[in-house]
């Protein structure tokens, strides 16, 4: 246990056993049921089951229900969590002021981490957390209203007037329909796409303990609602070596301009100048396997949107950087990223909103590793030790006499 080694002392005043780890390369920080990535064989499943099934085979509301029961649900289960999601899928009208008080041309993603944020202050009661009837409606409410919000924060940008949820509709296609209504009758999305979102939503729901979810259980341990917690985790996806590499991945794609420009770009790279967004992983040293789904998403999509230039360009890169010594020894293979984003654009919608399209699902992992960081009585609050490399002991000088 962490606690025993701090008691092998050199001497009995010493500390004890520290490590020095900077980024957690090597630290587990906690012990979790939810979800397995073993890194060099490309393999990733949530509660066991492999994600190649669960999106083939479930929604991504019985994928939530898995990710925080732990067990897939039985038809009533899911009959009753998919009303439970839909009865609160609204945003309470003063959030909806507020979120009309954002610049035009603000980003979508600093009005979702706010506006998450701010909602703690329409749930006060939230911040029960160890009341499990309590926890279960906060967490329904956080990924009913996550939709909406995105939907919203778009309509904004354009001035259009926000369409309310229709609970007639599926998780993915009330999406739609508030994203892209224009009059009526709703909009109705095409079924091909429509699964393809709830498929892109599976393999984005949880990746265990990256950069996001790291953060939505250190803010988690200081016992604070969910909704602060999840608005955290929101502002560490925005980081473009996280979350926000999707959106990288596209404005690389267009900086290319064509499939001939490739080599060149990679030439490039390897000289130094810059990173191949959509490419390597902290924990997958071989293909990301929610990228080779992704692919097989994207031709799905194309068979409605068309093909565009920028999977071809893809393509071309990935053919060549596989290829490539350099990228071969250093294991960096396509993540998640890298074609979500072409999926994403080709369906319509805008490169600003990727990250929050990958916030949407990611709500579910964060709140379901929330809540087993609560249970789990080995945690306490986050607090890792430092290695101090400041100045010993010294003394103030008074003004006059410093140059
Ligand atoms: N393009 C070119 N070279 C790369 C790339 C890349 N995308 N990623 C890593 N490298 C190189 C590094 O320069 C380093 O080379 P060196 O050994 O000569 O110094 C080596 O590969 C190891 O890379 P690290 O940065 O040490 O790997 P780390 O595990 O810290 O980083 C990360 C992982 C942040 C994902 C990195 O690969 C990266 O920045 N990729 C691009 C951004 C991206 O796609 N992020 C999305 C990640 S998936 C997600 O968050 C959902």
């Amino acid at each position: 246990r962490a606690m025993d080694l701090r008691k092998i002392k050199a001497t009995p005043d010493d500390f004890g056993l520290m490590t020095y780890d900077p980024a957690f390369l090597n630290t587990s920080s906690c012990r979790s049921a939810i979800t397995y990535i073993d890194g060099d064989a490309g393999i990733l499943r949530y509660r066991g089951y492999p994600i190649e099934e669960l999106a083939e085979k479930c929604s991504f509301l019985e994928v939530s229900w898995l990710l925080l029961n732990g067990e897939l649900p039985n038809p009533n289960e899911l009959s009753e969590w998919t009303g439970l999601i839909k009865r609160h899928t609204m945003l309470h009208e003063t959030t909806k002021k507020f979120l009309e008080g954002y610049r035009y041309d603000a980003h979508p993603m600093g009005m979702l981490i706010s506006t998450i944020a701010a909602l703690s202050t329409v749930y006060p009661e939230a911040k029960n957390v160890f009341d499990a009837d309590n926890r279960k409606l906060q967490i329904a409410r956080l990924i009913a209203k996550m939709p909406t919000i995105c939907a919203y924060c778009y309509r904004h940008h354009f001035g259009l007037p926000y369409v309310y949820p229709d609970n007639d509709l599926n998780f993915t296609e009330n999406f739609m329909n508030m994203m892209w209504k224009m009059f009526e009758p709703k909009y109705l999305a095409n079924p091909i796409l429509s699964r393809a979102l709830d498929i892109l939503f599976i393999l984005h729901a949880d990746h265990e303990q990256n950069c996001s979810t790291n953060t939505m259980r250190c803010v988690g341990s200081a016992q604070g609602d969910p909704y602060v917690g999840c608005s955290a985790a929101a502002a560490a996806l925005y980081g473009p070596l996280h979350g926000g590499a999707n959106e990288e991945v596209l404005k690389m794609l267009d900086q290319i301009g064509s499939k001939d420009r490739v080599a060149g770009f990679i030439h490039q790279v390897k000289e130094g100048g810059g990173k191949l967004m959509g490419f390597g992983h902290r924990v997958y040293k071989n293909y990301d396997p929610r990228a080779r789904i992704i692919k097989w998403a994207a031709e799905q999509v194309f068979t409605v949107t068309g093909y565009n230039k920028k999977i071809e360009i893809a393509l071309e890169l990935e053919r060549i950087a596989l290829e490539d010594d350099y990228f071969v020894k250093r294991k960096l293979y396509p993540n998640v990223d890298f074609y979500s984003g072409i999926i994403y654009e080709a369906m319509g919608f805008r490169p600003d909103l990727f990250t929050v399209l990958f916030a949407i699902p990611r709500v579910v992992g964060w709140l379901a590793q929330w809540q087993e960081m609560l249970l789990d009585p080995e945690q306490k609050i986050a607090r890792p030790r430092q290695i101090y490399t400041g100045h010993g002991e010294r003394h103030v000088v008074p003004m006059a006499d410093r140059h």
